[in-house]
């Protein structure tokens, strides 16, 4: 099967050095590339700002903002059977981005945002029989957010979780997560490495993802 994979923080900069990003390190997404290429799929991994290394045959696309990533994946879906949406898309940007460091005095106490393009959203009329899985990080029961994010984004699959809890979410190794498929039960699994949750990840594509390319 062709798995394209996003992983990551994106960071939507200010100026050179500054930026707004959030807490994910691509550890989940980079454990979904590294466990479905160790089961001979054909894996491509858009990766934001993280500091891993690539794993071993998967081909590695990097991106920096919402906007670079959305397009790299509107390169890559063409050839793919499935979408694994694991990055954490920052959902605004800076208005206005300056090329140059800006000084203290010459900004605003108040930045002005835009909204970033929803990338499921905006991939959505192309998904034909391509299956796509979805995350939702959620701070409690992630399961209300998580059932509706899987019908409003037109995903097979979601990953919920609660970031609130020890040992699942940004940074650890591990998670605790639930599969909720749009025809089934939700399956929650034990608290797992990231890569076990991969795994279960990838071996539900095996069972559900039909050839899309
Ligand atoms: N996602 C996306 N494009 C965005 C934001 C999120 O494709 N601009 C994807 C994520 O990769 C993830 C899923 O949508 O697979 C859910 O992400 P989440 O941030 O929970 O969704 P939001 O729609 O931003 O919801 P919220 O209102 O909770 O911020």
């Amino acid at each position: 099967m062709k798995i394209l994979v996003t992983a990551g923080p994106t960071r939507e900069h200010l100026d050179p050095v500054r930026f707004i990003s959030n807490r994910s390190t691509g550890k989940m997404g980079f454990a979904v590339a590294e466990r479905a290429a160790l089961r001979g799929h054909d894996v491509t991994l858009i990766a934001g700002p993280v500091s891993l290394a690539t794993p071993v045959n998967v081909q590695r696309v990097d991106v920096t903002s919402a906007r670079d990533m959305l397009a790299a994946v509107l390169a890559h879906l063409p050839q793919a059977d499935a979408l694994v949406m694991c990055a954490a898309v920052a959902d605004w940007r800076p208005k206005e981005t300056s090329a140059k460091k800006l000084k203290k005095r010459e900004m605003a106490a108040v930045l002005e945002l835009e909204p970033n393009p929803d990338i499921l959203a905006t991939i959505r009329p192309q998904k034909g029989g391509r299956t796509f899985v979805g995350f939702a990080a959620e701070t409690g029961d992630p399961l209300p957010e998580a059932r509706r994010k899987l019908t409003d984004k037109g995903l097979d699959l979601i990953v919920a979780n609660d970031v609130s809890l020890p040992g699942s979410g940004f940074a650890v190794d591990t998670n605790l997560v639930t599969l909720v498929a749009r025809n089934g039960d939700p399956e929650t699994l034990p608290l797992l490495d990231k890569r076990a949750v991969a795994d279960h990840i990838v071996a539900w594509l095996e069972r559900n993802a039909p050839c899309a390319t």
